[in-house]
């Protein structure tokens, strides 16, 4: 009977990918939860039987594949661009002159557009080999992406196998988002249990796909849409528009607002339509992606290194609603910079509710005048945070104007607003709102990543007095922590673990913790690679930190300014005693050779391309930039170099040829 059951496993697994398609990608459902429970259940019991007929194709297997530990870079068979923006209608008019004018032999009214939604989410790419899914990988620099495949499997809109006719090899292109419904879903939960909620569904989005447990990425029912193809062994139609009928009978999922205009104008009008509507949608659209249609004009006009000529992006601008401030209150920030923030009556704004808004300081307020009892209109602008925008109606009857206070709403001590600077400040250095919010940032995900960490455990852990810096956090025992009010016990051994495992962040994500003024992520990474241990960046001397490239005089001063802080030394001491790695691991580059050295590179190079020049001098601790200024150091001439080479004699910059350029970077 082995034969038969053989033949069985093999139509269970394709009826479900069948209805699968019906339910996740058509949102109509072809048979009922218990029909499908009952055959996927066949299917399980089958295949544990004969577990050597499981292929990573069944739909059993969409979760539970293994992440290599750090993902796995793949290099993209063609780039992945980004689109050109624009943000009025005449801007998309330019566009449209821009073909007309890069295709002169065609009519004008013979050209064709395919408006899409653009839609919120992260760019991937899937690779079908035979039919079957063999790898999907995040969008990364555009030339190289990282493998998640076993992540994207958990996406039940995403065939695992697909007809391998008309395409024995295909990669597409889609964007993952998540349903803003799933969105609320999670922050609602992220909430109760103290942690931070996610900004919005993007970067919940993007949370999910990088995360090495594709148990968590299925947890969290993210959608896909496919857009485009990035390469496929068959050509086989001569439109983008024919190119999705073909994928969507493949059962990709596309869009279906996708809109075929048979002239320009049309395009304005989609415009216009979905100025509204796209705010009814299940997911977060930010504009619209306007292309042209045909395939063979498209290769026509081809692409700068970044955008393809023959599409651009529209962006909507963002989306205003009227609300109430009900109170005006003020933040105390981890460098003790008070921010007032106003407190509205809740609204649904660009896809989630928003209760809070930042009115940056106190001038902003004067100029605005904003008031508590005030309506207001505010907006979402791109990110995270809302605006105060204006006032509905300035003659309206006010309550009086808000004062600045004069004391921490915290630590009740005097505040300042020292010269020339916008914001009041808190200079008490044992402020508790201080400290909460500089160990907030220290657990937060790109610095240390101390998952359950939320502001109610901080909250607790400040005001009992228990951690009083970062290195206190080390010390804390599993009993204690559980004792902690709506801490689960299971989330107290989650902590604990949490914790210790985060004393191997490594050394940039700990100078990015540490919070030091001014040192950002980029740099506390260059500061890493180029130092390697803190205390060697402690003792170096500041004009030497200074002139590392990227880092400059203000970085510099505050990183001494940190150092020169005895409580923070005693902190760095104590966190390097209880194990957390205050150095960089592993090889060291060969760096100090160029850092600090700036390059441009012109002409044509014989041995090498501009681009390995370019990131041989990088690794170097040297930078490439792309015009010839004051700044440069070396201009490398390769052959038919023209007016860069010309400004560089000029400015009496150090001209290199290309035997030069190889004897300095030569040993790489
Ligand atoms: S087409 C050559 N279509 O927007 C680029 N992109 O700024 C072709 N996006 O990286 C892209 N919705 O992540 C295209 N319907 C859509 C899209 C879309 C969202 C994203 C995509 C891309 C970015 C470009």
């Amino acid at each position: 009977m082995k034969e038969a059951d053989k033949k069985e496993i093999e139509s269970l697994r394709k009826t479900i990918h069948v209805h699968d398609h019906h339910y996740y990608v058509k949102n109509s459902p072809s048979i009922s939860d218990r029909e499908y429970d009952s055959l996927y259940h066949r299917l399980k019991e089958l295949e544990s039987k004969y577990p050597q007929w499981v292929t990573p194709d069944s739909p059993t297997q969409r979760v539970g594949g293994k992440v290599e530990q750090r993902f796995r870079q793949i290099t993209h068979p063609t780039p992945m661009l980004s689109l050109d923006n624009t943000y009025n209608v005449d801007e998309v008019r330019a566009f449209h002159k821009r073909i007309i004018k890069g295709l002169p032999d065609v009519a004008e009214d013979s050209i064709e557009y395919i408006v899409e939604l653009k839609f919120d989410g992260l760019a991937v790419a899937l690779t079908y080999e035979d039919g079957r899914l063999v790898c999907g990988t995040t969008r990364g620099d555009g030339k190289q992406g990282e493998d998640i495949t076993a992540n994207l499997k958990t996406i039940r809109s995403i065939p695992l196998e697909i007809s391998s006719e008309p395409f024995k090899k295909i990669e597409v292109r889609g964007e993952v988002y998540m349903p803003i419904k799933e969105f609320q879903r999670l922050n609602a939960i992220r909430e109760t249990k103290g942690e931070s909620p996610f900004a919005n569904p993007r970067n919940a989005a993007a949370g999910a796909l990088r995360v090495l447990d594709p148990s968590i990425t299925d947890s969290r029912k993210l959608g896909i849409f496919i857009y485009t193809v990035g390469f496929m062994d068959n050509n086989v139609c001569k439109t983008h528009f024919e190119l999705q009928q073909i994928l969507a009978s493949l059962r990709f999922p596309i869009n279906e607002h996708n809109r075929l205009c048979s002239n320009f104008e049309e395009t304005i009008a989609v415009i216009e339509e979905w100025r509204q509507k796209k705010n009814n949608l299940d997911y977060e659209v930010d504009g619209l992606v306007i292309q042209l249609n045909s395939l063979a004009y498209r290769k026509k006009l081809g692409n700068t290194s970044k955008f393809p000529r023959w599409a651009v992006a529209y962006k909507y601008e963002a989306e205003q609603v009227e609300t109430e401030i009900l109170e005006i209150v003020c933040q105390v920030g981890r460098t003790g910079s008070i921010t007032p923030v106003a407190y509205l009556e809740p609204v649904f704004v660009s896809g989630s509710t928003v209760s809070r808004a930042t009115l940056h300081n106190e001038d902003e307020i004067k100029r605005k005048d904003i008031r508590v009892g005030d309506r207001v209109v505010i907006e979402k602008a791109g990110e995270i945070i809302p605006k105060v925008v204006r006032l509905v109606d300035p003659k309206a009857k006010r309550k009086a104007p808000f004062k600045m206070p004069t004391v921490c709403p915290e630590c009740q001590m005097k505040i300042f607003r020292p010269e020339g600077e916008a914001a009041w400040r808190c200079i008490n250095a044992t402020c508790p709102a201080q400290l909460k919010e500089r160990l907030k940032h220290f657990a937060s995900r790109n610095a240390m990543d101390i998952d359950n960490m939320g502001p109610a455990v901080i909250a607790q852990l400040v005001e009992s007095g228990r951690v009083k810096n970062f290195s206190d956090l080390y010390t804390l025992k599993q009993d204690e922590v559980a004792s902690l009010e709506r801490l689960a016990e299971k989330s107290a051994q989650n902590l604990i673990d949490a914790i210790e495992k985060s004393k191997s962040a490594g050394l940039a994500r700990l100078l990015f913790g540490l919070g030091v003024r001014h040192v950002g992520q980029r740099a506390a990474s260059i500061l890493a690679e180029t130092f390697r241990s803190i205390e060697n960046l402690r003792t170096t001397p500041y004009e030497d930190i200074e002139s590392v490239i990227e880092i400059g005089p203000v970085i510099a001063e505050s990183l001494k300014s940190f150092f020169d802080q005895k409580t923070n030394l005693q902190d760095i001491e104590n966190l390097s005693n209880m194990g957390v790695l205050v150095e960089e691991q592993g090889e060291a580059r060969k760096e100090g050779v160029l850092i600090g050295k700036q390059f441009v590179l012109t002409g044509t190079l014989s041995n090498i391309s501009r681009n390995e020049a370019k990131q041989k001098i990088e690794s170097l601790g040297g930078r490439v930039t792309s015009s010839v200024s004051g700044k440069t150091d070396f201009l490398v001439a390769g052959k038919d170099a023209g007016s860069k080479l010309a400004k560089a004699k000029a400015l009496k910059i150090t001209v290199l040829d290309e035997k030069e350029l190889q004897k300095i970077i030569g040993s790489v």
